[in-house]
């Protein structure tokens, strides 16, 4: 039998930091202990020095496939997140055609089958008119149904009234939102195009895709989902003052969670004049003072999740004036050690990383069996070095674009080795085998 040994590592989980062993058998993590003794025949993986986590669960991402496979592939941007620790993503449906129905969504699963190295979910697109789809979705089906409040990427705007109470009311998985007030945005832009035309400077995103879009826009899901009873994690929080819309405390007491994406975390404005579009995204990087209140809504538990809203571009396509660059970056293979640096910046424990980006994520969309080091659990795992620093750079970006707004910027801890379904897919800088990812099986909570 296939037996892995993690040994010397300090685990993180469940609120604890503690010296344990780790013993997987098959894809499954069979022990964990102190000094757990090699058998004849184990693979042993010394983890001195390092600290011993689950594999990330990040809730949003956009992979670009079907249709958009020259921003990224599934399998591109799995692979990269392996180089992240992150062992499973939960993907958006604004690909090419949009995933709006159960065929689309089921191709979907269909594709990744064999294109992976990470496991897997999608979510199914809300639109204006596919109520009947939304109803018929369950737990089996789809991690969720991705409803786009504001208009992004992808034309899929939901903004008819009657169709978000029927929303609201009817869905069996998790409704998240992006919420943005798309008349709001669409008024700002006017005015600035008045001022200055085409040539809209960067600095104007944030003005334009404004913290008064982004509040009323939250204020109406919370209310939606408060009139409803529904299931609602807000996305990609950006401001400050959303986080009075959410409750602090344990996710298992909440039926409205609330996410906030890294980039939030580490940018604000100001770096809009060296970056330009290569930051802008949407909902859009705002001040620094609601990027320290976004912090302080990881610590203080009003915000639940971290994920990372990766959404590559072409750097051509990014090369454009401010109208036409579209929005979104990349960041699946450095969510973690951005984390870590800001852990080791004293902004956040290594437990509420591990808390806000694998044991939530699984609580929340009711992920089975991962999302934490527990015996029987599978052995999705990243073990991380936070003494181990690295320079992101073109040598070492893993994504299809090829670059990444964190070029240049030395990041104190790295991921040394990943784990996925028991296997080591990814050490020594290297992914080894096969895409191997597995559909997530998620029940309902
Ligand atoms: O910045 C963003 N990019 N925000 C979104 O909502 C969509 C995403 C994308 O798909 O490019």
């Amino acid at each position: 039998m296939s037996r892995t040994l993690i040994v010397n590592g300090t685990l993180v989980n469940e609120g604890r930091v503690f010296e344990a062993d780790v013993l997987i058998e098959k894809d499954r993590i069979s022990r964990i202990d102190s000094a757990i003794p090699a058998a004849a025949g184990d693979r042993v993986v010394d983890a001195s020095g390092c600290h011993v986590l689950p594999g990330l669960i990040d809730d949003q991402v956009h992979l670009r496939e079907p249709g958009l496979t020259h921003k990224a592939t599934i399998a591109s941007e799995s692979r990269a997140a392996l180089f992240g620790g992150v062992t499973s993503f939960l993907e958006m449906p604004n690909t090419s055609p949009p995933t709006t129905d159960k065929a689309a969504l089921l191709a979907k699963y269909e594709r990744a089958t064999s294109r992976s190295y990470a496991n897997f979910a999608f979510y199914l697109g809300a639109t204006n008119d596919n109520i009947e789809e939304i109803r018929a979705l369950g737990a089996a089906d789809a991690c969720g149904i991705k409803v786009f409040m504001g208009a992004s990427t992808g034309n899929m705007l939901v903004d008819d009234p009657d169709t978000l109470e029927k929303i609201f009311a009817d869905a069996r998985v998790p409704v998240v939102t992006h919420c943005e007030d798309t008349p709001t945005i669409l008024a700002n832009e006017a005015r600035y195009r008045e001022r200055y035309g085409d040539d809209v400077p960067m600095s104007a995103h944030p003005a334009i895709r404004s913290a008064e879009a982004c509040l009323k826009s939250s204020s109406l899901a919370v209310d939606l989902a408060r009139r409803h009873g529904t299931r609602l994690h807000v996305l990609h929080l950006t401001t400050a003052r959303e986080l009075e819309l959410f409750d602090t405390g344990p996710i298992e007491s909440k039926r409205i969670t609330a996410e906030v994406c890294v980039h939030h975390l580490w940018f604000d404005e100001s770096d809009y004049a060296e970056l330009g579009t290569l930051i802008k995204c949407n909902p859009a990087i705002k001040t620094r003072e609601d990027r320290e209140g976004l912090i302080a809504g990881v610590q203080q538990d009003r915000i639940d999740v971290i994920a990372t809203d990766h959404a590559p571009h072409t750097r051509e396509e990014k090369a454009a004036r401010y109208f036409e660059a579209p929005s979104g970056l990349p960041l699946v293979q450095h969510s973690l050690p951005m984390l870590l640096q800001q852990s080791r910046d004293g902004l956040f424990s290594l437990e509420q990383i591990v808390e806000k980006t694998a044991h939530n994520p699984a609580r929340l969309f009711g992920i089975v069996d991962r999302g934490f080091l527990r015996e029987s659990y599978f052995a999705d795992i990243a073990i991380v070095d936070l003494g181990r620093p690295e320079t992101v750079g073109p040598e070492n970006i893993q994504y299809l674009c090829g670059w990444s707004p964190l070029n240049g910027v030395t990041l104190a801890a790295s991921v040394v080795t990943t784990l996925l379904n028991g296997e080591i897919v990814f050490t020594d800088g290297e992914v080894s085998g096969a895409p191997s990812g597995r559909p997530l099986e998620i029940r309902s909570r």
